[in-house]
């Protein structure tokens, strides 16, 4: 069937998303494909970019169509036989129909590589950083969020090499394994990869990371979040033997990434970009250009604050007035802060 994504049209197939559809397309990912084209548009260079898991082409399409003024070339791939036939009504570029890992290993270095699969990109990671050129951007799709978000902790320290931690900010912590886990592999490869900008999805976490070169120092900013699950205060470590609070030792979650998630300066540029790309990206990208600014590991839940200490969930605008922080954009009532614990407990306390 025939529908519009952002202002392109493209050829899909009928029926709900799943992994057994002739060829992939699930139009709530519609987000995510537009933040993108909102995000190269803010880089605001020509690129040669990889596609290797299309589906149906549907992000080369909008990439071509929606942002052509940064593309340089586009080349899509996927496995699937019958997704290639789609590719091919909606995209007329370049298209493979191989293994990504092949794909990405033998079409030479690529200034965006784009890796959204099913489920994890840990698969593809090695491949991926191998293909990246120099101040390329690779991003990141995973809906593997049982296992980043600690509910099956077994999968993420197999796949992610890292304990993950169930809590209210726990995609956050999701995201700083992952980013953790791409900068080791890439590092393999003399590359460092920087995180940009990143957000949270319905079912999926996503992130961009710069290609700096082998210069940058990055594993000085890996470490571990201690939490207590019983006052809700966190901490990050340099090591990860927990320390007590309230007479009970500490949660770890790590190791993982502790510094930025964004790049401020272009956060912002991402949303006045979004304003042109996709009204429904508006809001989400004007909460992380102010997020962005906030240089702190994990949200407060206002709601998780109120209910650990029985008072009410005071109104947000009225507790923003009292602390040092912003709206998150990872959960509805949470705020982004560099305030201490005891000061934003005692600000809550007041209201
Ligand atoms: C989540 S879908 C991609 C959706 C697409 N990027 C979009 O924006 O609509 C994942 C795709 O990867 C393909 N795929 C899975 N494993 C693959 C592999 N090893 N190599 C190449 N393609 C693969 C599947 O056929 C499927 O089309
Ligand atoms: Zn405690």
């Amino acid at each position: 069937m025939e529908l519009i994504e952002g202002t392109t049209r493209i050829i899909v197939p009928q029926g709900k998303p799943t992994k057994r559809m002739e060829a992939f397309y699930n139009p709530l990912m519609g987000i995510q494909r537009s933040v993108t084209i909102a995000l190269l548009k803010s880089l605001g260079r020509k690129m040669r970019i990889a596609d290797p898991l299309a589906g149906t082409g549907v992000r080369a399409a909008r990439l071509m169509n929606e942002s052509s003024e940064v593309v340089k070339e586009i080349i899509c791939n996927d496995a699937n036989p019958n997704a290639v036939e789609y590719v091919k009504q909606n995209f007329f570029g370049r298209v493979e129909n191989t293994d990504a890992n092949v794909f990405l290993h033998s079409n030479g270095a690529f200034d965006f590589v784009d890796i959204d699969p099913f489920g994890s990109p840990v698969p593809f990671l090695d491949s991926a950083c191998q293909s990246l050129s120099l101040g390329g951007i690779l991003a990141l799709t995973a809906t593997d969020t049982a296992a980043l978000a600690g509910s099956a902790v077994q999968a993420c320290k197999r796949k992610y090499w890292a304990m993950p931690l169930n809590n209210e900010y726990k995609h956050e912590t999701g995201i700083r394994i992952l980013i953790r886990k791409a900068q080791l592999i890439a590092s393999q490869y003399e590359k460092s990869l920087v995180p940009i900008y990143c957000h949270l999805g319905t079912h999926y976490v996503r992130v961009f990371l710069r290609e700096e070169g082998a210069v940058r120092d990055i594993f000085k900013q890996h470490g571990y979040i201690h939490h207590c699950f019983r006052c809700l205060k966190r901490e990050v470590k340099q090591l990860n033997v927990p320390e007590r609070c309230c007479n009970a030792p500490m949660s770890v979650a790590g190791p993982l990434w502790t510094g930025r998630l964004w790049d401020d300066v272009l956060a912002k540029t991402v949303a006045v970009e979004a304003e042109k790309v996709d009204e429904s990206i508006i809001k989400l990208a004007r909460t992380i250009a102010d997020e962005s600014a906030v240089d702190a590991v994990g949200i407060y839940s206002l709601p998780k604050i109120a209910s650990k200490y029985k008072l009410a969930v005071p109104k947000m605008d009225l507790f923003l007035s009292k602390i040092t922080g912003v709206r998150s954009h990872f959960a509805k009532q949470s705020v982004r802060t560099t305030d201490p614990y005891d000061r934003l407990i005692e600000a809550f306390k007041t209201l």
